[in-house]
């Protein structure tokens, strides 16, 4: 291992570390309640086979799974993925939950019939490789869902990183999935109400993407 390895390794843990303890310290820290957004896209959807990438505590994909679909949730923390089979549990629902960091993030092309990334917000060249094999990964005629802060969050400070590069600009969406079809792509300044971690005026970009046949 050189000296590069062991640096990403050390960040690499240190992420998970701080997404264990939010996740042990405040619970469900975005809700039980799946993101809006979604909630206003799926129901457009036959159900398939959804992976929910970052997925935290689960709201999202135990909603997915409430409509049929099966789900597969990853993150790469172990207390977020506790708290999915939780909430799975408790609503009667099956969920796939794995411990995936995204760094290693390699899905089976053409495999999956929706994609759901909620407050993915990653370093700019790991968002890039991610988006690429999400991408990837989509069935033609798949679906991709996702909602992330804008850099100009960073005027509101009520939630996300505080670095702007691991923000999202609609533009860098359009770019990244530039082999989709979009049917969504909209920028706003919104009240979010989803937990304690995110709560107040915000700026969003939310995307609904289709992968061209
Ligand atoms: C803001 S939370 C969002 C959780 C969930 N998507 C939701 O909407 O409730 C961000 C999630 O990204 C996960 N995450 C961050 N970096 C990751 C990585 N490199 N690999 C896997 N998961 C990661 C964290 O563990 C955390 O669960």
């Amino acid at each position: 291992m050189d000296e590069s390895d062991t640096l990403r390794d050390a960040s690499r843990r240190s992420g998970q570390m701080f997404w264990d303890q939010r996740f042990s310290e405040r619970g469900y820290a975005y809700g039980q309640a799946p993101n809006q957004f979604l909630t206003t896209r799926v129901p457009q959807l036959r159900p398939g086979h959804a992976l929910c990438l970052a997925e935290g505590g689960g709201r999202n994909a135990v909603y997915l799974a409430e409509r049929g679909f099966q789900v597969t949730a990853q993150d790469f923390s172990a207390e977020g993925l506790r708290l999915a089979e939780e909430l799975a549990e408790s609503r009667g629902v099956a969920l796939t939950c794995q411990k995936v960091d995204l760094s290693d993030f390699e899905p089976p092309v053409s495999s999956v019939d929706l994609i759901v990334a909620i407050w993915m917000h990653l370093p700019p060249e790991l968002r890039i490789n991610v988006h690429r094999r999400a991408s990837m990964a989509l069935k033609p005629g798949g679906d991709l869902i996702l909602v992330a802060y804008t850099p100009r969050q960073l005027h509101h400070q009520t939630g996300g990183p505080s670095m702007a590069s691991w923000l999202l600009e609609p533009e860098q969406l359009r770019q990244d999935f530039a082999d989709c079809d979009c049917l969504v792509l909209e920028e706003v300044t919104t009240v979010l109400d989803e937990g304690p971690a995110h709560q107040g005026l915000s700026a969003v970009v939310r995307f609904h993407a289709r992968k061209r046949r």
